[in-house]
């Protein structure tokens, strides 16, 4: 089974796939974590760190007379007051002002089809767990949902007023758990727009450590997700555990080194600036977080989320389907695009096998530069020289599918929408609103609002033959505000804002059930569980320079699959970068995701050109492994790493692939010996790119030493094919 009660010591097991998570009810009724890591046996005790005989500290007592320390105490959620010193995760606060709540035990329910949240993205699936709590008239309920699929586990809580008197949801973070007194380090993704997801390290010491966004998305500058492993824990060794919030607004993971050595974390909705009023009656459920293990280092962790959310969070229609490849003009034209130009990109990639043109930003209002037209989703026909459907009809006379950029969330000043609305915006009453790329959010916590803005965009969806659609999402919140929120609940706007999206999301993915839909926002800055809950990938950088691009992937696949992660090939020099990269080793980075080009295709030399059959035909070659195969990171780019190295492996172990990048050519730099991973060390494999054939356990364990060509930024491929298949 895989939840189970143990009515004599009142402990739940919880068992994924790879792991147990573990806690106990103990004597004050307070749920106290146990264990998380590796599946073991329900014989597990606990309850007595906690316990203590010293005076000196807060003492709460149990009605046998035995006396606990709340700030020992690992539990499950801690609030504050009454003993409690460290950090908190959860905080009411009453009619009368009080803060604390001794919540107690009330009992538990197994369900065997998880429920969903209302409003928010969660795991589809998963036999769950439902433990109740009560204090003050109000129920908690903490969910657990177990993966058969993965080894981790989901976790929200629901806040229920069953009292007559209003509460206030101060913080409300959807998980907490402890880890003993070890020396943990942390792994965590951090950069900017344009330098997403670069992999950093620190260790945990004494003091609180957090990760957060007050950005009301996401954010570039952090990725909410927090990986944290032993001192002898590596890429491919050692334990891990790693967390990761399925929510897109404001958030915080923390990491608390009590006084007594044990790590508390717990995370989810930003505390910053966040209250939520619940009348007698009314409920608030966080949102999800998915909690991870493994025992085979970060890779091994990565794994277990990409594992999860291929099964049980992306959209199934699309998830494991090979993926369009794209020709997307924004690189190589920007706003300023004419009929012609965009005909003459098409003409000129047309039975190479890239299969899918994408029209990005410009093709609507007025839109030739990013300060107007924001809003007005009506096709630009002047500009397109005629209807929209002409274009998608010659891009489908040459065999192609077509796709169309849309940024729904937002709003120019300069546009009709604005100007007919000026109220929609999100704003204070009295200062004008911050513009961030000249532009406004629309206040999506409005009813009449988003309904407009999924009516006008399916509007164009529907009426044209659209297989594809890019969502972008280019500004932070700089106001807290909603003209639409009575004062008392302004600071509820930021979550609000986010359902407002999901809803948003939900009506125009349901609305077009063949569109596959990419998010965006302004590359990776909204890339987290919840999109991939919507859009099966997501364009995680604008930076595409290849080797810039590699920490970016690298760091990237820490929680999420490579299917997710869009990668195009671009002009080089790169526009920013002016790195001089081979066309090749472009590629070779492009195909550790849903690929395609960005460039203006009509540039391409005759050379280029002639070689994308060749590439399209390697990536779907290997697409396979991209949407379902095994992750083994081997060599990060980052920290004085002159490579980059993953291998990917099938699940049936019939093929692999080796990628590496060397960043730099160093005169006489000594050879690199690269070691792939997770190939069935019976089997033997072909390697074409060294015509040898050797078993698993020899390429893994005698490794291999890439040769590359004059120059810097070049890569080389190993594929790994079973003999005989
Ligand atoms: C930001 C995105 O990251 C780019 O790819 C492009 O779509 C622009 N927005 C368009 O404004």
């Amino acid at each position: 089974m895989a939840i189970h009660f143990d009515e004599a010591s009142r402990v739940f097991y919880l068992h994924s796939k790879g792991c147990t998570y573990a806690f106990g009810i103990n004597s004050l009724g307070m749920p106290e974590h146990i264990y998380f890591g590796s599946p073991v046996g329900e014989d597990l005790s606990f309850g007595k760190y906690s316990q203590t005989g010293r005076s000196h500290v807060a003492i709460r007592t149990d009605e046998t007379g035995k006396a606990y320390d709340l700030s020992a105490m690992p539990q499950e959620f801690h609030t504050p007051y009454g003993g409690d010193f460290h950090t908190p995760s959860l905080v009411l606060s009453y009619a009368n002002g009080s803060r604390r709540s001794d919540f107690t035990y009330t009992g538990f329910e197994i369900l065997e089809h998880k429920p969903a949240l209302k409003g928010l993205p969660a795991l589809r699936e998963g036999q769950t767990l439902a433990v109740f709590f009560a204090a003050k008239g109000v129920k908690l309920t903490l969910s657990y949902t177990v993966s058969e699929k993965a080894a981790a586990i989901a976790r929200s809580m629901k806040i229920e007023n069953l009292g007559s008197t209003p509460v206030r949801v101060e913080k409300a973070h959807s998980f907490a758990f402890t880890l003993p007194n070890l020396a943990w380090k942390a792994v965590y993704l951090t950069g900017a727009s344009g330098a997403e997801t670069h992999w950093q390290q620190t260790s945990l010491d004494r003091g609180v450590f957090t990760l957060d966004s007050k950005r009301g998305t996401t954010s570039a500058a952090m990725n909410p997700a927090l990986a944290v492993g032993l001192p002898e824990t590596g890429e491919n060794q050692g334990q891990a555990y790693g967390v990761n919030l399925i929510y897109s607004g404001s958030w915080s993971i923390s990491a608390d080194r009590t006084s007594y050595g044990s790590v508390r974390v717990s995370g989810g909705i930003s505390e910053f600036d966040f209250s939520w009023l619940l009348e007698p009656g009314e409920s608030f459920q966080t949102p999800e977080a998915v909690l991870a293990y493994s025992n085979e280092g970060f890779s091994g962790l990565s794994r277990q989320f990409h594992d999860l959310y291929r099964e049980s969070l992306i959209p199934r229609q699309f998830v494991k389907k090979p993926r369009p490849v794209i020709i997307n003009n924004w690189e190589g034209t920007r706003f300023l695009f004419t009929l012609e130009k965009l005909k003459g990109m098409i003409s000129r990639v047309a039975g190479t096998g890239i299969d899918t043109f994408v029209l990005d930003d410009g093709w609507f209002g007025k839109r030739d530069d990013a300060s107007s037209g924001l809003g007005d989703w009506f096709v630009n026909e002047k500009k397109l020289g005629g209807p929209l459907k002409d274009l998608i009809d010659f891009t489908h006379g040459k065999g192609m599918r077509f796709g169309l950029w849309f940024e729904p969330e937002m709003v120019n000043k300069d546009s009709d929408l604005y100007r007919a609305h000026p109220d929609w915006v999100i704003r204070t009453p009295e200062e004008e609103p911050v513009e961030a790329r000249e532009q406004l959010f629309l206040d999506l916590t409005r009813e009449e609002v988003r309904s407009f803005i999924a009516d006008t965009v399916n509007a164009v969806i529907r009426s044209h033959e659209i297989d594809y659609v890019k969502w972008d999402c280019n500004r932070d919140m700089t106001e807290g505000y909603s003209l639409a929120l009575p004062p008392h609940r302004q600071k509820e706007l930021m979550h609000r804002q986010v359902l407002g999206v999901y809803d948003l999301f939900q009506r125009i993915v349901e609305a077009n059930p063949n569109v596959l839909f990419e998010g965006c926002a302004s590359g990776g800055s909204r890339y987290d569980p919840a999109i991939l809950y919507y859009f099966p990938q997501v364009w995680i950088s604008d930076q595409t320079d290849a080797p810039a691009r590699a920490k970016i992937q690298y760091g990237a696949s820490l929680c999420y699959p490579l299917s997710s992660q869009s990668c195009h090939v671009t002009e080089s020099p790169n526009r920013r970068a002016k790195h001089l990269t081979p066309f090749g080793a472009r590629a070779d980075m492009a195909h550790l995701g849903a690929t395609g080009y960005e460039l203006d295709a009509t540039k391409l030399t005759d050379e280029e050109l002639s070689r994308i059959p060749g590439q399209v035909a390697a990536y779907r070659a290997d697409e396979d492994l991209v949407l379902e195969g095994d992750l083994y990171r081997l060599e990060a780019p980052v920290g004085g790493s002159n490579y980059f190295a993953v291998c990917l492996v099938s699940k049936d172990k019939t093929k692999g692939k080796l990628t590496v990048m060397r960043l730099q050519e160093n005169f006489n730099e000594p050879e690199r010996k690269l070691f792939p991973r997770g190939l069935d060390p019976q089997v033997r494999y072909y390697v074409p790119e060294l015509d040898r054939t050797m078993a698993g356990n020899s390429w893994m364990h005698f490794g291999i030493c890439p040769k590359f060509p004059d120059g810097d930024y070049e890569t080389q491929v190993y594929h790994f094919r079973k003999e005989n298949t």
